[in-house]
């Protein structure tokens, strides 16, 4: 009988029947899968701000999902108190992590279908929000896959993929983003050969990506962050594939830490970079990338996490931004679900945004 792979589990998932949210806890990955239940608001919390579930579509539906779960949680019938509790809880959630915009975009989708209803009975607010919150994870799924098939149209078959921390299945409900293409090409028999990014501090390349690729099948090696230029010089690479956290109207782009790195030698070495975006990702409210706030986290992850003993000198300084922005003249091309933006971004992103609005 074959085991079950990483990728048979759901990132995220509703137990309607306990009321909760349930998650891969993806800080255990790959030495342990371990699924967890989550029912408070302190608990979702800490999920998402300690990266058990993380990757901006993945937070997004957790998000969503985690709203409902304490929606259901709010025991009254009057609505000016139940509206006061949701947007305690809507605000306590936004508050984990502040780059990626999947989770002001999810809680706030989930809060203006509420408002739409606010003269209706509690209790069907309730439900609706249920059913958004599902709505939400199946359109990922759907989104995810459109984002593959339009990146398969820019490779080949044969060719040599560069990405760069968990755009994963991990990272979504299903197929990833900068993944999507690499599986949906697998199924198709295009032998793609990939090469993973460690991602350090937080080794999501290596331990998640790496991990789940390896898994399908797919051709996967692992390198270290500082081996992208040798790779590309030695003429293994004809695209990098990423995802990302943010897109600002400009088509400057907020990524894990590393990816402007990945994107600046890309160039050098004439190596396409296409950012894999939902267009849940794309925040036309943000004019460029310097209106982008970066997540600055804890010194720890940089000189002691994952290590046995700690590798770094008692009280040394530590900058520790968990991403980057990569300039809008760096990227080929923002795959999203609705087709591929080029140059002038402020233009066709705004178009396929308006895609989805126009539906
Ligand atoms: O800190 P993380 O692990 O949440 O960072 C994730 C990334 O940077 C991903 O590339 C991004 O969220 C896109 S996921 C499809």
């Amino acid at each position: 009988m074959n085991e079950k792979s990483i990728l048979d589990y759901e990132t995220v998932e509703l137990d309607i029947d306990n009321n909760a949210l349930v998650i891969i806890d993806q800080t255990k990955l790959p030495g342990k899968i371990e699924i967890i239940s989550l029912k408070t608001g302190q608990e979702i919390w800490d999920a998402i701000y300690l990266l058990k579930v993380r990757g901006a579509p993945a937070i997004g539906v957790a998000a969503a999902m985690g709203l409902y779960v304490l929606a259901a949680q709010i025991d009254t019938d009057d609505n000016d108190l139940f509206f006061e509790k949701l947007r305690e809880n809507r605000d306590f959630l936004n508050s984990a992590r502040p780059t990626a915009v999947n989770l002001s975009w999810a809680l706030n989708r989930m809060y203006r279908l509420a408002e739409s209803m606010e003269n209706e009975p509690v209790s069907a607010i309730v439900e609706a929000l249920k059913q958004e919150a599902i709505k939400i994870k199946e359109e990922d799924i759907a989104v995810c896959k459109a984002i593959g098939e339009n990146g398969l149209t820019l490779v080949k078959p044969g060719d040599g993929i560069l990405t760069h921390c968990n755009a994963g299945q991990l990272a979504t409900c299903k197929y990833g983003t900068a993944t999507a293409p690499i599986y949906l090409g697998y199924e198709r028999g295009y032998n793609f050969k990939v090469f993973a990014d460690e991602t350090r501090p937080l080794l999501q390349g290596a331990r998640l990506t790496a991990f789940e690729l390896h898994s399908a099948g797919v051709d996967v090696t692992l390198i270290c962050d500082n081996m992208s230029a040798t790779v590309m010089k030695q003429g293994k690479i004809n695209a990098v594939f990423v995802g990302c956290d943010r897109v600002a109207a400009n088509g400057d782009t907020a990524n894990k830490i590393g990816t402007s790195v990945v994107a600046t030698v890309a160039n050098y070495y004439n190596v396409p970079v296409y950012i894999c975006a939902p267009t849940s990702t794309i925040d036309l409210d943000t004019a460029t990338g310097a209106e982008i706030k970066i997540e600055q986290r804890p010194d720890s992850e940089v000189t002691e996490m994952w290590y046995k003993e700690r590798m770094a000198p008692e009280g040394v300084k530590v900058f520790n931004p968990a991403f980057d922005v990569t300039d809008h003249n760096l990227i080929a091309g923002i795959v999203t679900e609705n087709g591929i933006a080029y140059e002038p971004y402020t233009e066709s992103l705004r178009e396929m945004v308006m895609k989805v609005k126009g539906k």
